[in-house]
């Protein structure tokens, strides 16, 4: 038997319907927020992700999908959506068309990572990006949207932290008291983290493990080297925040595991998620598109992991999903009734009953168990008798409900009945 590839699942047809609701809210938030939805290939040119998200992290260095096509191009499966969706704004000159361009998207990605709870090699992401705008209220238009749609799923038990990384100005500044003052404590650092002095320096204050962080806490913050324009866009932002209601709080330890982030840097974590605790991150990333060959354009976004989604709803015990009601069952007692429901089926689908018969040649019994199976609102059974007698009867499958119909059957009278 051949199975699926470790850290990637099947999503079985008991959870899809899980799956339709949070991306029908993802899409409807979306669309509220006035986003337009962007859908770019699973497969980019590896170039992309290594000059956007950075040689030396993570991700680029040791997690993507990475192969030669049958033309020896490198190709990589995305293990994000920013840089293909810069990619695509560049290509296509979208910024043309307007000042500040807002898109969304929801789309596989792929990092092999070792797969643990919440954290897969293929995942699902829901993103929006905002291009074009340098102002603080567009990261503010970001953090609410994906505050909205967390919320409108029912979860609660959410938190929102932010920080500022600083600017192609301050940040190398930082960079080097921030190396400094590692290589001093280095020895209580885990060798993890000694590796990343050198290569990723602001990635070591983001390490979860407690050797890491005891040793960290007297570490300079780079908000202290923050100059004046970080500084005020990201008091506006706090602002901005407190004007609209949405608590936040300041970790000025916060760095993200891609490179391209200036200014805003942000998660909204859950304490449901265990290790795995970011269901959504983001942040300002203003030099990214000029990095991949398009004109100076600020820009701020954010992505979350519908897996993620999915387990915090399951821990807050909110049973959110809405099955695909069968309205209507037909069955037949002989040859007649079958051709008969045949038609009927799709009379009744055309005018938008979701309607199901058997495709096995069972017997009645046996259909009259699948539609209970089914869990069918109103089942019809069809044979000779009742097509002599020009008359059928639509029962409800769970109530008393019962009613005669005439044939020809009138199917806006049927409608009537099952919508009732
Ligand atoms: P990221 O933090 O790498 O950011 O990923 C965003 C979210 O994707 C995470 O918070 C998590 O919910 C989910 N995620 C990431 N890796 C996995 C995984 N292996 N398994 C399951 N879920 C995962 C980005 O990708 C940026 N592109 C976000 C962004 C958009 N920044 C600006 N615009």
């Amino acid at each position: 038997m051949i199975s699926s590839i470790k850290g990637m699942k099947d999503i079985l047809p008991n959870e899809s319907s899980k799956w339709q609701h949070v991306e029908k809210i993802i899409h409807s938030l979306s669309q509220l927020f006035h986003f337009k939805e962007i859908r770019t290939p699973l497969l980019e040119n590896t170039s992309l992700f290594s000059r956007s998200i950075g040689e030396e992290t993570d991700i680029v260095s040791k997690e993507m999908y990475t192969f030669l096509d049958r033309s020896n191009e490198s190709v990589t499966l995305k293990p994000e959506g920013t840089a293909s969706v810069v990619r695509s704004y560049i290509q296509h000159h979208l910024g043309e068309e307007q000042p500040s361009t807002k898109l969304y998207y929801i789309s596989p990605m792929f990092r092999q990572e070792r797969p643990q709870a919440g954290r897969l090699r293929e995942f699902h992401q829901y993103g929006a990006e905002i291009l074009g705008s340098p102002n603080a209220i567009a990261d503010s238009e970001i953090i609410l949207l994906n505050a909205a749609i967390l919320k409108n799923l029912g979860l609660t038990n959410f938190t929102l932290i932010i920080n500022s990384v600083g600017c192609e100005n301050c940040r190398p500044n930082y960079k080097i008291k921030l190396v400094n003052e590692l290589n001093n404590i280095k020895n209580n650092l885990t060798e993890l983290s000694k590796n990343r002095i050198d290569k990723n320096p602001l990635r070591v204050l983001d390490s979860k493990d407690k050797q890491d962080q005891d040793a960290l806490k007297n570490i300079p913050v780079i908000f202290d080297y923050l100059c004046e324009s970080c500084k005020s866009h990201f008091e506006e932002l706090c602002q901005l925040l407190k004007n609209a209601n949405q608590p936040y709080s300041i970790n000025y330890k916060l760095v993200r595991g891609l490179d391209y982030y200036t200014k805003t840097a942000f998660e909204f974590i859950s304490e449901n998620l265990g290790s795995q605790d970011a269901l959504s991150g983001g942040g300002r990333y203003d030099l990214l598109t000029l990095q991949l060959g398009g004109k100076p354009t600020p820009a701020v976004g954010f992505a979350g992991g519908i897996e993620r989604l999915l387990i915090a709803l399951e821990k807050e015990n909110n049973n959110f999903h809405s099955e695909n009601i069968l309205q209507l069952f037909l069955a037949s007692a002989d040859e007649k009734g079958k051709d008969y429901i045949f038609t009927l089926a799709q009379h009744c689908r055309n005018a938008g009953i979701s309607t199901e018969f058997d495709l096995l040649n069972r017997s009645v019994k046996s259909q009259l168990r699948e539609a209970d199976r089914q869990n069918a609102k109103f089942l019809i059974l069809v044979g000779e008798k009742e097509l002599t007698e020009k008359s059928l009867t639509i029962k409800g499958m769970k109530t008393n409900i019962s009613h005669s119909l005439k044939i020809p059957l009138q199917v806006e009278e049927l409608k009537s009945i099952i919508n009732k």
